[in-house]
């Protein structure tokens, strides 16, 4: 039998804890049962086995007391859009079968990876709002539901006015470009970070500056900061890298004795916060992301987000290629089409209304994997400092020893991902990366990138599944 229909095929013969083993294997919520002519013969759901078990079957019994023989099947060679067609997304995976009735594949609307690293969760109004803009026809720029994103988030952020964006890249720039950065000006940015942090400063013509991390937040730290002052530094981008605040007091009294933006990239901390204020809303500018990662989506967007009228209004404008405002196709500037659609902001609206439920279980997520690791000698817990709350958008662990041609990370991140767990290495110290290489050594920002892994962290992860992984990780631990 083919190798992928192993954990989703079963005989016919076989007792409802059969089935049960095979759906928690692969974690599809489903089996397709054949005969002893290996013919399709009926499907059963974990939803199915629910059912029977409350109506009375036990386990032992024979699985086709639950089993289902009307179900739907496809034909070999049916193009995944004519399944679709025919039966929509109602069932997420349909198997496929030759002419004799036997299954040589399935379709599956599923991720392939058993524990995804992070999926969206979409569990409020995001369809009833999407398809109200295209049932008005508001499905660019302008419509309510950018409007009431803005309005919202700043409200949430605790901010006087927000500005969405395309993507959290694109409010980076704007807000840098609404500061007036300009070419012959250098931004500290922190070297571990993702790459837009620093391409951003790279559009606007400046430099960007790479400032080592401190271990006690993973983040920028102040006194790399000071040290990379110079005549031309004019701005400096904290990222609250993976969920987890940076020393924000300190940044902006750095900002303040040298006469500095601050522009925080919060692109990865939705609703943290540092000594009871939300990241973002901090510095002179804060950036979010919403990619399909993020703690709240919009498939892609952003926002920025500014106490500070003047840095919105400009922002406004250059978000519409610079456009005046009062006077319609009058540019004051060349700007750039950086605007959110309504579609894009409604999705956004829809999951603003549940982040306070997506942030409660981000907090279930890491009391689990706090209690699994716990005494876990060979890796560093994420920090937590009594001024912040991290949300966690990984969970990440450091791990301790030497990093090797091949670390200890990289083999474990292979093996966990044999055994279909995603997990990522953190991110690159950018001054290592071609576009900006320096022989320079940032030894905390390299460390932790070398020995950083991010693990499943997705808001509705069962909590099986997180021991799962921490029993994977302890295991491969005892081997290294
Ligand atoms: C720290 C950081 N900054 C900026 C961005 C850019 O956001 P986007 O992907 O929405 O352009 C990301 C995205 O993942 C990020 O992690």
């Amino acid at each position: 039998m083919n190798s992928k229909l192993e954990n989703i095929v079963i005989a016919e013969d076989r007792n409802v804890y059969d089935v049960l083993e095979l759906i928690d294997k692969n974690a599809k919520g489903v089996v397709f049962v054949v005969d002893k002519d290996n013919k399709i013969c009926g499907v059963i759901t974990d939803g199915d086995i629910r059912r029977g078990l409350l109506n009375n079957i036990t386990i032992n019994d024979k699985l086709t007391t639950v089993m289902n023989r009307s179900f739907v099947a496809v034909q070999e060679n049916t193009s995944f859009d004519e399944v679709m067609e025919r039966i929509g997304y109602k069932y997420k995976s349909i198997p496929i079968v030759n002419s004799e009735g036997e299954i040589v594949d399935y379709y599956s609307l599923d991720l392939d990876c058993n524990i995804p690293i992070s999926k969206p969760l979409f569990i409020g109004n995001e369809l009833k709002y999407v398809t109200e803009c295209i049932a008005t026809n508001w499905i660019s720029s302008k419509g309510k539901f950018v409007n009431m994103f803005e309005s919202k988030f700043a409200e949430y952020i605790g901010s006087e006015y927000a500005a969405a964006t395309s993507n959290g890249t694109t409010a980076l720039h704007l807000a840098l470009e609404a500061l007036g950065i300009k070419a012959g000006d250098e931004v500290i940015v922190p070297a571990l970070t993702f790459i837009a942090t620093a391409n951003a400063v790279t559009y606007t013509g400046a430099k960007p500056v790479f400032a080592d991390s401190e271990m006690d937040t993973w983040n920028i730290d102040p006194k790399s900061i000071e040290a990379k002052i110079t005549d031309k530094t004019k701005a400096i981008i904290p990222v609250h890298i993976y969920g987890q605040p940076a020393k924000m007091d300190e940044i902006m009294e750095i900002a303040k004795r040298n006469n500095l933006y601050v522009v925080e990239d919060a692109a990865e901390a939705h609703g943290a916060e540092y000594k009871g204020k939300k990241v973002g809303g901090i510095g002179h500018i804060g950036v979010f992301s919403f990619y399909g990662n993020k703690i709240i989506t919009s498939g892609e967007g952003g926002m920025l987000v500014t106490n500070d009228a003047e840095i919105f209004r400009k922002s406004k404008i250059l978000r519409d290629h610079g456009m005046n405002p009062e006077k319609k196709y009058w540019h004051d500037y060349i700007g750039f089409n950086y605007r959110m659609t309504n579609l894009q902001a409604a999705v956004g609206c829809a999951q603003l209304e549940n982040i306070d439920y997506f942030l409660k279980k981000k907090q279930d997520i890491v009391e689990t994997y706090k209690q699994c690791l716990s005494g876990v000698q060979k890796i560093t817990p994420p920090p937590e400092n009594s001024w912040s709350i991290n949300v966690s958008w990984l969970y990440s662990v450091v791990f301790k020893g030497k990093s090797g041609a091949k670390s200890i990370r990289d083999r474990i991140i292979e093996r966990l991902e044999e055994g279909n767990i995603e997990c990522r290495p953190f991110f690159y110290p950018i001054h290592k990366l071609p576009p900006y290489f320096s022989e320079e050594i940032l030894e905390t920002a390299e460390y932790l990138s070398a020995n950083g892994i991010n693990m499943p962290s997705y808001i509705d992860i069962e909590t099986d599944n997180v021991k799962k992984v921490c029993n994977k990780l302890k295991e491969l631990l005892d081997e290294c």
